[in-house]
């Protein structure tokens, strides 16, 4: 599989996700600025990996300062960082990222590290951070795979996949541990509009590995619910609030109410730095209203009358009622989430 992204000598290298499945070429983001712009145009998305490139995006920033101490670039790493924290408001793994980040630096400054040390140690945070991803969603690849049937279809939505992480996929790699176990499972991928990812990278990464997969469009999962094509959903997630609500990519909401009502298991898989139990419950997590163009164009090719009302909510939020599980690589959780998040917090200590 090609990396999601990778560091290089020269900056940040990204597969470029508005390019695929068509066109496998890279983006090279050589400041931290460019990091950004990456995040903001989606050639990079997906939680995980945007919390990852952005601890990479900040250890590019300090590599390429022209400040000459510790103390002298302390201002200009706060900037870096709310650059950074300004690309996308829902996923909370991108705030994750920098608070970790941050924490690092204020340690080095406070302890008087030279900048050829701090320099070093962001970047070996980046790095850290982006093994811990793929660990994590290996496990939790182990964990929620248990929990799929040993035949059926799995619906998803959106790409939770290694293009969304720094490798194996959180959704997807529930799926791939379920299929690694000799189960015979068919996905049915959301095409998820208005961006395609289900359509585009989904199809993409599960056909490179040879797992099967169809592609449908987003009004047809009900009907092929109905018709018992489906034996389970999962989904991944760009921020799990307190009470268990999930927000992830729109039309993800929708999917889980069909799924109650033809009794189908929904399942949430998804890393711990996309638990945020500073948020209560899901009405106080930050949707992204992205631009009107992903909606009104596609392939450059205008669908909508000139000057119509659009709206693109880019995400929503699942409440933590249609949930039957949530998958993370500390384990499963069930409902009541207030407590099961709270106690698997408190025991990770
Ligand atoms: O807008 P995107 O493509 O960044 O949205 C991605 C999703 O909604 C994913 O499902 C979520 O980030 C989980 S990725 C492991």
């Amino acid at each position: 599989m090609i990396p999601t992204l990778s560091w290089t000598p020269e900056g940040v290298r990204f597969i470029d996700q508005t390019r695929l499945p068509l066109e496998e070429s890279f983006v090279l983001a050589t400041s931290y600025e460019q990091v950004a712009e990456a995040i903001v145009t989606m050639v990079v998305r997906g939680a995980p990996a945007i919390g990852v490139s952005a601890a990479y995006g900040m250890a590019l920033g300090a590599k390429q300062t022209k400040a000459k101490t510790t103390e002298e670039f302390a201002p200009e790493f706060d900037k870096i960082c709310a650059r950074l924290a300004g690309t996308r408001p829902t996923a909370v793994n991108l705030f994750w990222a920098i608070d970790r980040m941050k924490g690092l630096f204020a340690n080095l400054l406070s302890s008087g590290a030279t900048l050829n040390q701090v320099q070093g140690r962001l970047l070996a945070e980046a790095h850290a951070m982006y093994e811990e991803d793929i660990a994590a969603c290996k496990t939790m690849g182990a964990f929620g795979g248990a929990l799929l049937p040993e035949e059926g279809g799995v619906l998803t939505h959106c790409n939770a996949g290694a293009l969304a992480t720094c490798g194996y996929g959180t959704a997807l790699g529930v799926i791939r541990s379920a299929v690694e176990k000799g189960k015979r499972i068919h996905v049915f991928a959301d095409e998820t509009r208005p961006f395609l990812q289900g359509a585009r990278l989904t199809a993409w990464e599960l056909m490179a590995d040879g797992i099967p997969t169809t592609v449908i469009c987003d009004n047809m999962a009900a009907s092929l619910m109905k018709a018992g094509k489906i034996q389970a959903v999962v989904v991944g997630a760009d921020r799990i609030a307190a009470n268990g609500d999930a927000a992830n990519k729109i039309g993800t909401y929708s999917v889980a109410i069909l799924a109650k009502e033809h009794g189908i298991p929904f399942y949430v898989a998804a890393p711990w730095s996309t638990i945020d139990l500073a948020t209560k419950t899901g009405d106080a997590i930050p949707i992204e209203e992205r631009p009107r163009i992903e909606v009104t164009h596609h392939g450059g090719k205008q669908l909508t009358p000139n000057g119509v009302g659009i709206c693109n909510p880019a995400f929503d939020v699942t409440p933590a009622k249609y949930i039957t599980a949530i998958i993370t690589e500390r384990g499963v959780l069930r409902a009541p989430y207030t407590e099961s998040l709270k106690q698997m917090e408190l025991a990770a200590g």
